[in-house]
């Protein structure tokens, strides 16, 4: 059983093949401390590492000094006005304006499965079992249950909580994280993603230190700049070896991470949603789940990590049917176009597509309302028949004629001032009644708390969808959240706001796919500001950055791979000098390094050069090739562009270790170099394997310069040559073959 009470010693521990986390009960009544987590340990009693054998001991045995306590346990929710001074997981205010709360364990139950949150993106999955811990402040009456959930599969450990209003008046919840644990500083890094626009998820690497570190987002949004992730990497840990603990929010507002190192060299590392811009209301009887956080702890370095990651979600976090099929190869017509376009050049994209092997249009932004610039007609999702000249239908069935499906762009979440909809509705923006709001793309957030205003959203964006046939969805969102007021909200609910604009936004995306369970969605948020876990539920992948550029995106998907499988990640081909930052790459680069994600097209086909028209075919080929690799292997990061500041590698390994895809960009080229030596990952150390070399001028795989069969143990520990290229932004696609 991988959760198990032990009665005797007061612990619960908690098992996956390779990891323990141990949970222990400590004085009368008892309080639920954090014992271990790391590597696999046998069933031994424990409880000595909590430390409750020394000064200042529990509070029932030397109650003088209890605050000393209070400040040194291990707490696994730690909770606000006790003594704790490390950082709160839990505060709670009473209708008395106190926050005092002190929780006691109440009772625990294991369940042979593991429970879906109502409302909320969530791990599922069969042969699982979970731990629940009933936790109380009687003086408040409100209960805290702790969640950890396994699957037999995964080495990952999921947590969250719920808090429950047992009194007879209203609590307001401040802050409610959804895990937190506590463990001796052996000296760790803290490794986390930051950004901006066109420049996501770039992995930063610091060292721990005394008082609070952390990242937070107060955008209403994941976003740009800082990603609900983080890890902790014992000193040396690299992609192959070390100690590394990863947490992970499956939520997509506001939220926030941290690591406080304190008095006792001890770390407290927490997740949940951000306190500021949060203040729940719990009246009597009613509970609030707070969102899962993903827990991974791996001796097996950066990359052991990220392939628990990569299975998880696979596995147990994303619905769509598509993860498991070939997703369609798309041009969008963003890059292509803007908002300058009319069915006649969309068909003429379509038609030189359909020819070079490419399978969807994808229709972004501009097609709706009088919209021609992004300054207008948000919220009136009316097909432009000025533009589209016959209708939409018309111009699916014309690209469905070409052999070729149809996907379309929306922005759901948001109003214009300029608007047919903001003219009637003015109060269904977010915003304080008497302020004017700030405005953002010259757009407002539609307020999406009101279920009458979702309720028009996806009657439009389904009266879109059943007008044709259209099999994709992009959905976008191009802005922030500020001005929190909402009309509908009371007062004391006010704060709920952006909470319950993320729960409204999965309610639209449950709607949509249930209502089109055949669709795919791609989830888009000016470029990668909501590519978080949350959106994964609903949508097989996430629109990585508006950044194409395959320099940048070397890093930009660097980052995003340390936890999401590439299956996830939207990556297209787009043209030169690219519109992010005028960089010109080889058109084959491109290919190569938007391989690495779903792979499409940004790009207008009619206009592109000759030469980079005539590969499409080839870079087609290539995606028809190699897709189950990179879409279902595991991921191997060999070099870092990031951190070399000269040439990338990574590699995706087929489960049964037959065959493998190595992905090498030369981004800078030195003069008087060797050969470089590359030491691969991932193989079967007792297979023999071939390589041979993609070629993107033919389409075809030819021999590579190693020409032998070469034992797995050898290309791992040895290394193969890397054939030197000439010039900048070279690629190289090496197939690994066990023979
Ligand atoms: C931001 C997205 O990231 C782009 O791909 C494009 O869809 C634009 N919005 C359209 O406004």
């Amino acid at each position: 059983m991988p959760i198990a009470y032990h009665k005797k010693e007061n612990v619960f521990k908690i098992d996956t093949e390779h990891t323990s986390y141990l949970i222990g009960l400590a004085d009368k009544p008892a309080y639920v401390g954090h014992i271990y987590y790391g590597g696999r340990i046998a069933d031994h009693d424990l409880e000595y590492l909590l430390r409750t054998e020394e000064n200042p001991f529990v509070p029932s045995k030397n109650a003088r000094d209890k605050l000393l306590f209070m400040d040194a346990f291990p707490f696994e929710l730690p909770t606000h006005g006790v003594g704790d001074f490390r950082g709160d997981a839990l505060r709670v205010r009473t209708e008395n304006g106190t926050e005092v709360l002190e929780l006691h364990y109440v009772s625990h139950e294991i369940l042979q499965e593991k429970p879906q949150l109502k409302g909320l993106p969530a791990t599922f999955g069969k042969e699982a079992q979970t731990l629940k811990i009933l936790t109380e402040d009687k003086v408040v009456g409100v209960q805290a249950e702790l969640s950890y959930s396994v699957f037999a599969n995964s080495d990952a450990l999921i947590r969250s909580v719920r808090i429950i209003n047992r009194g007879k008046k209203p609590v307001y919840l401040e802050k409610v994280y959804s895990a937190s644990f506590d463990m001796d500083d052996t000296g760790f890094d803290l490794i986390t993603l930051h950004g901006g626009w066109a420049r996501e998820r770039h992995i930063t690497r610091n060292p721990v230190n005394y008082g609070f570190q952390g990242l937070s987002s107060c955008r209403g949004e994941s976003s740009h700049q800082h990603h609900p992730f983080l890890a902790l990497a014992a000193k040396g840990a690299d992609q192959t070896q070390g100690e590394v603990y990863g947490l992970h929010f499956v939520y997509s507002g506001n939220f926030c991470g941290s690591v406080y190192k304190g008095q006792f060299d001890q770390l407290r590392v927490m997740l949940g949603i951000a306190e500021e811009n949060f203040c729940w209301k719990l009246e009597p009887g009613e509970d609030f789940q707070a969102p899962e956080a993903v827990l991974t702890y791996t001796a097996e370095g950066l990359g052991g990590m990220s392939r628990v990651y990569h299975d998880l979600y696979r596995q147990h976090l994303i619905r769509s049917p598509y993860l498991k099929k070939k997703r369609p190869i798309l041009i969008n017509n963003w890059e292509a176009t803007y908002f300058d376009f009319d069915e006649k050049k969309l068909l003429a994209i379509a038609k030189e597509a359909a020819k070079s092997g490419i399978e969807m249009l994808v229709m972004d932004d501009g097609w709706f309302g009088s919209r021609n610039d992004d300054r207008s007609a948000l919220g009136d999702w009316f097909v432009n028949e000025k533009k589209l000249k016959g209708g939409l239908k018309k111009l699916v069935d014309g690209v469905n004629a070409l052999g070729m499906k149809f996907g379309i762009w929306f922005e759901p979440e948001m109003i214009s001032p300029d608007s047919d909809l903001y003219r009637a509705h003015p109060d269904w923006a977010i915003a304080v009644p008497g302020r004017r709001a700030v405005m953002g793309r010259d757009q407002y957030v539609l307020d999406l708390s009101r279920k009458e205003i979702r309720d028009y959203v996806f009657e439009r964006v389904s009266a879109i969808l059943d007008s044709a046939n259209i099999e994709y969805v992009k959905w976008d969102m191009n802005r922030q959240l500020t001005d929190l007021g909402s009309y509908d909200l009371p007062a004391d609910r006010q704060g709920e706001l952006s909470h319950r604009y993320v729960l409204a936004v999965y309610e639209l995306q449950e709607r949509l796919i249930r209502r089109y369970p055949k669709l795919l969605l791609e989830n888009c948020s000016g470029g990668g500001a909501r590519f978080d876990p949350g959106m994964l539920y609903y949508s097989p992948q996430i629109w990585c950055s508006d950044d194409t550029d395959a320099v940048e995106r070397l890093m930009i998907q660097e980052g995003t791979a340390l936890v999401y499988p590439l299956s996830a990640m939207g990556a297209h081909v787009s043209d030169c000098p690219n519109h992010a930052l005028g960089r010109v790459t080889p058109f084959a680069t491109r290919g190569y390094v938007a391989l690495a994600g779903t792979f499409g097209y940004e790009l207008d086909i009619t206009k592109i050069p000759e030469a980079d028209r005539a590969m499409i075919p080839k870079q087609v080929a290539m995606y028809h090739k190699y897709h189950n690799l990179v879409a279902d292997g595991d991921y191997y990061r060999i070099a870092s562009y990031g951190e070399n500041h000269s040439y990338d590698c990574y590699m995706t390994v087929k489960k049964d270790r037959s065959e493998a895809l190595l992905t090498y960009v030369q981004v800078i080229a030195q003069a008087n170099t060797k050969t470089r030596k590359i030491r691969l990952q991932g193989l079967d150390a007792a297979k023999q394997y071939r390589i041979k070399r993609f070629n993107m001028e033919t389409g075809k795989e030819e021999a590579y310069s190693l020409k032998g069969t070469y034992h797995g143990d050898t290309l791992m520990q040895a290394g193969i040559l890397i054939d030197k290229t000439w010039g900048d932004f070279q690629g190289m696609l090496l197939h690994i073959v066990a023979v």
